[in-house]
This record gives C-alpha cells, structure tokens and sequence, in this order.
C-alpha cells in the first residue's frame, strides 16, 4: 500500500493506471477507522484495481462548537485497517491543500441540506460537499464507496454528483453494526459505559418502527416517528435531536410509507455525544 500526503503525489501515482483503463475506486473517510470503513474498503477493492482511501477529518464541515479538536485521529490504525482491507493508496491529504486560508467557492447543496442533520449543524453540507468535490476532481474515481450509515450524506452526494456532473458512479454499502445492533461509528469512542448501553436504544427503536411498518397494517409516519422517539428519550434517556421519516427521493416528509422509498433517520445526544442512525422502509 503506498501512502501519500501531497496532492501532485498522489495524482503521479494514480496517473499510469488511469492511462491503463484500471478502475479506481475511491472511500473518503475522516479516519479512525473501525470495521464499518474497513467494509466500504472491500467494497471498493471488487470494484477497482486501485482503492485509493483518503483520510481527512474536514474542518468545513463542524460547526464552531462541535467536536472539529477532539475527533479521534490515529494515522497507525488508519493505516493498518486500511491495509488489512484492501486499500492500494491511503492518502493523508495536508490541509494546506484542501481547506487554504483564501478558499472561497463552496458548493451549496441545496433543500435536501436544511432538514434532518442539516437543521441543527446549519453549513455541515455545505462543508461536505465541497470537500468531496475537491477529493473528486483530484482522485477522479470511477466509483466512490459511501455507508448508508450517513444516510443524508449519500443522498446529496449522489445528488451533487449527477447534478454536477461527475463522472463518478456511487455506490452505497449497507450500515455495520455492532452485535448489540448499535451502528458503527467513530464517534462511539467518546461514549462512557453507561451511554453506550444506552445508546442501542436509537437502533433499537428504529428496528422496532421498522417491524411496525412492514406488519402489514398502515401506519401515519407521525406514529412512527412519536413511538420511535419515546423509546429513544425514555429507554435510551436520550436527548432527542429528531427523527423524521421521509422520501429517499428528496428527503420531505412522508404521511404514509412508501415501500422501497422511504427514510426512517435520527440523531439523538447521549451525553455529549451526538450519534445518528436511519433505517429504509
Ligand atoms: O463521511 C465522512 O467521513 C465525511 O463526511 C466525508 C465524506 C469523508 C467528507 O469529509
């Protein structure tokens, strides 16, 4: 596995594969990699010959009180997880290149990035996909690797691509989860023990509204989201952020599910810590 940290470098590195005709597929991640990456990871290596990881906590996308200084970083188990999976290039992108002090452009994704996370991280979209465009046009995948784990994530991302027209197929693995069903996450290290068996209650609850939706009988969204909340705020002792069940399409509410199209998503605070979760209906 080569490892890179300038831009010109890694793109020499790539250059004789692209002029090869081999696919190069591509999982950006902000590291600390755990076995939900290391599946994106596999992913991408039956999809390419080369299965460039880029490794880059984005400072555009955390607002001012978020948790921009304290997200885990650790370039040794980045690199072994990395390894183990797959990867033919890790890259360790320099801030200096992708975030320079007079950066001005930025993408604004649109409608789809003022609900759910977006409503209470107000920029993070914005943050997210200028960043991913920037690591698109430098790795210039064919395929890029994303978890259904952020949900809203893949939606715009998938969006900005055809909109903008990347030349880049995206493609979505589903979340790994924890025995417990917790989703996988590198924010759960900040949990105590105590929130962190609190913490399958988001899972739990989701899984539940999930049972309720395909018993056959028609639920109003609003019940679901009402039971899958209480669960969360009274098992969990959570404090709740949201949980709204919306199109896949656009990401509004729903009245009624629409099998195969619709988004159960939450994000819940136990303790100081912030995690999210969806299921699809
Ligand atoms: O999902 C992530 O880890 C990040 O949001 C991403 C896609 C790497 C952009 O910084």
């Amino acid at each position: 596995m080569l490892v890179h940290r300038e831009v010109h470098r890694l793109r020499d590195a790539l250059a004789p594969s692209r002029r090869e005709g081999c696919a190069i597929s591509f999982v950006p991640t902000m590291g600390y990699l755990h076995d939900g990456h290391a599946a994106l990871i596999r992913r991408a290596a039956q999809l390419g010959r080369r299965v460039v990881v880029s490794v880059f906590v984005n400072p555009l996308q955390f607002g001012p009180n978020e948790d921009y200084e304290r997200y885990p970083r650790d370039e040794e188990r980045d690199s072994r997880v990395a390894r183990e999976a797959g990867a033919t290039d890790l890259w360790f992108p320099d801030a200096a290149d992708l975030t320079p002090p007079g950066l001005m452009i930025c993408v604004d994704p649109g409608p789809m990035a003022r609900v759910l996370c977006g409503k209470s991280r107000p920029g993070h979209f914005r943050g997210v996909c200028t960043i991913v465009a920037k690591l698109f046009h430098i790795v210039q995948p064919n395929v890029a690797v994303f978890g259904w784990k952020d949900a809203q994530q893949l939606v715009i991302i998938r969006k900005m691509a055809a909109d903008l027209d990347f030349p880049v197929r995206v493609e979505a693995l589903e979340t790994v989860r924890e025995p417990d069903g917790l989703a996988m996450s590198s924010r759960n290290t900040y949990l105590s023990a105590d929130e962190r068996q609190r913490a399958v209650w988001l899972s739990r609850a989701l899984f539940e509204v999930r049972d309720m939706a395909e018993s056959g009988r028609e639920w109003r969204c609003r019940v679901l989201e009402k039971h899958a909340a209480a669960l969360i705020t009274q098992r969990g002792l959570a404090r709740l952020d949201y949980v709204r069940v919306v199109s896949l399409d656009d990401l509004q509410p729903l009245r009624t599910v629409a099998p195969g199209k619709t988004l159960v998503a939450a994000a819940a605070w136990f303790g100081r810590t912030r995690l999210i979760d969806n299921v699809r209906l």
